[in-house]
């Protein structure tokens, strides 16, 4: 049926004048096809079709460029192709996509929806993002270059970025890849039942991954002496470089191993998210929000997910083509190497991810890809497939978050509102943005339940870090702005 809708809007499309941008985006993309590029790439013996009938290996190459480098528009060009992006059909066209399934990266093992791959996705992208110098963020588009893309934490998420490159072929200029990476995260929020704020198009694309050299330096103190990866202080944002903030498994010791210790790891967030930019109210708001969606990979342990978009260029392998079961995709994926989903309504918007934190006592255990994650301890509980990594168990280890995991199991209305105001927060972070950035609201489709409106100022409601380096101070939990 959605397929159905899709061939349908790819007529539409095709029957549209098609503007120079996309004849441009169209002839590269031939001009590449021409000539021996990644065999990454083109040697994985991918086929099959996309949204608007877009052949895979084109998607690929378009969402991951070969050359690890594209060509974008410039300030004036891109200004005036926003200006005519016509954001209701993008919206719809990343909607339908939501439920879509393609056998290039089936979605059965993973609910049948694609959205909360979109929602890490969008994370993934905003989350390096620092407030210690302001470096990072999804405005930019990076991600689909190096270093980003080969970073370990963004494995398997060249699947997600080939999957929304139709959308970027049919709207051309208009549509950066920063854009649309976070719209894809927002609408997915939205069609899982989350809450959102209005939704704004205007981050201007890199025509490379140079200015995230600086988030992929190895880590040093301010004496310029080498920290270990996993130890990193201000001006990194990440306590590890290749994470997006911090180790799941726990913050490592000298010896580079993780010390599996949920108290330990609340510290960690504090200090990685504390130099991000965020309070404490964002941090548990996005960790348990964003939580509420998806599952962790791990199908099976020791065999990894394969080649990262690097290494695939060089031994002319493919990227992250998956070692478990043969073909590493669906039921046999491996990206992080945990392997669960948090919570029983994977697709829907809820606070079940909080309730269960202060419901069920966990313990941890190695699950199937061979990592530390946690399970219920009572094994006939309705919960006892869902699972928490170490750094979820610290929001109930750190007194401020705690408070703050009890707000937000108790009423869903406070979550909605704080969830919404640090998603936006995170998603608009940084980069450059064109003057001719165009906000609307997105559909609201909480029936209504999401009408209570939050604190006006959420900054005042908690203090945010005052400088570069400076890690939260130890908090207080103030009255709430609003009495409840
Ligand atoms: C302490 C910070 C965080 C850590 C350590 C963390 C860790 C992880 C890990 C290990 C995965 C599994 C990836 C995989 O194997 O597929 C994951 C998935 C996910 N994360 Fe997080 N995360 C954090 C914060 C966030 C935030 C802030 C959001 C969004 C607001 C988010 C949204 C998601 C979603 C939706 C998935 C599921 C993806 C899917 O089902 O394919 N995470 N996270």
């Amino acid at each position: 049926m959605v397929l159905l809708k899709i061939a349908t809007l790819a007529a539409v499309c095709v029957a549209a004048e098609q503007p120079d941008d996309l004849n441009l985006l169209q002839s590269s993309i031939q001009r590449e096809a021409g000539k021996p590029v990644n065999p990454g790439m083109l040697g994985c013996d991918i086929t099959g079709k996309l949204q608007f009938g877009v052949d895979v290996k084109d998607a690929m190459m378009l969402a991951d460029p070969p050359k690890n480098k594209d060509k974008v528009p410039g300030k004036g060009k891109y200004a005036k192709a926003l200006a005519k992006l016509d954001i209701k059909a993008v919206e719809k066209d990343l909607t339908d996509l939501m439920t879509a399934n393609f056998d290039y990266w089936p979605n059965d093992a993973d609910y049948n929806n694609y959205g909360p791959f979109f929602v890490r996705l969008a994370w993934h992208c905003s989350g390096p993002f620092r407030g210690t110098d302001g470096q990072g963020g999804c405005s930019g588009g990076r991600l689909r270059f190096e270093p980003e893309r080969s970073w370990p934490d963004n494995t398997n998420l060249d699947k997600a970025r080939t999957l929304l490159a139709p959308i970027k072929k049919k709207y051309g200029d208009g549509l950066s890849w920063g854009d649309l990476y976070t719209a894809a995260g927002s609408i997915a929020i939205q069609s899982m039942g989350g809450p959102t704020k209005p939704f704004c198009f205007g981050r201007m694309d890199d025509r490379d991954g140079k200015k995230s050299d600086i988030l992929n330096e190895p880590c040093k103190d301010p004496d310029g002496k080498k920290l270990l990866n996993g130890q990193c202080v201000g001006p990194w944002g990440q306590s590890t470089v290749g994470l997006i903030y911090v180790n799941p498994e726990g913050p490592v010791d000298n010896d580079g191993n993780p010390r599996v210790d949920p108290s330990l790891s609340a510290i960690d967030i504090q200090d990685s998210f504390g130099r991000m930019g965020m309070n404490a109210m964002e941090i548990v708001a996005l960790i348990g929000g964003g939580h509420a969606f998806g599952k962790v990979h791990g199908a099976c342990a020791d065999k990894g997910p394969g080649d990262a978009p690097a290494t695939a260029l060089a031994s002319k392998s493919c990227i992250w083509s998956g070692t478990c079961g043969g073909d590493g995709k669906g039921a046999n994926t491996v990206s992080s190497g945990f392997e669960g989903p948090w919570t029983n309504n994977p697709t829907k918007w809820d606070n079940d991810f909080f309730k269960g934190l202060l419901e069920e006592k966990w313990e941890k255990h190695k699950g199937p890809g061979g990592h530390w994650q946690w399970q219920t301890a009572n094994r006939t509980s309705t919960r006892k497939t869902n699972i928490r990594l170490t750094s979820d168990m610290a929001l109930v280890h750190n007194p401020v978050y705690k408070a703050m995991v009890e707000m937000f199991a108790k009423d869903q209305n406070t979550l909605d509102n704080a969830f919404a105001h640090a998603w936006q927060q995170l998603t608009e972070a940084g980069g450059t943005w064109s003057t001719a950035r165009k906000c609307q609201e997105i559909p609201i489709n909480m029936n209504g339940k999401f009408g209570k409106p939050g604190p006006k100022d959420w900054a005042a409601w908690f203090p945010r870090p005052a400088s570069a380096t400076q890690s939260l101070p130890t908090l207080t939990i103030p009255p709430h702005p609003q009495g409840n």
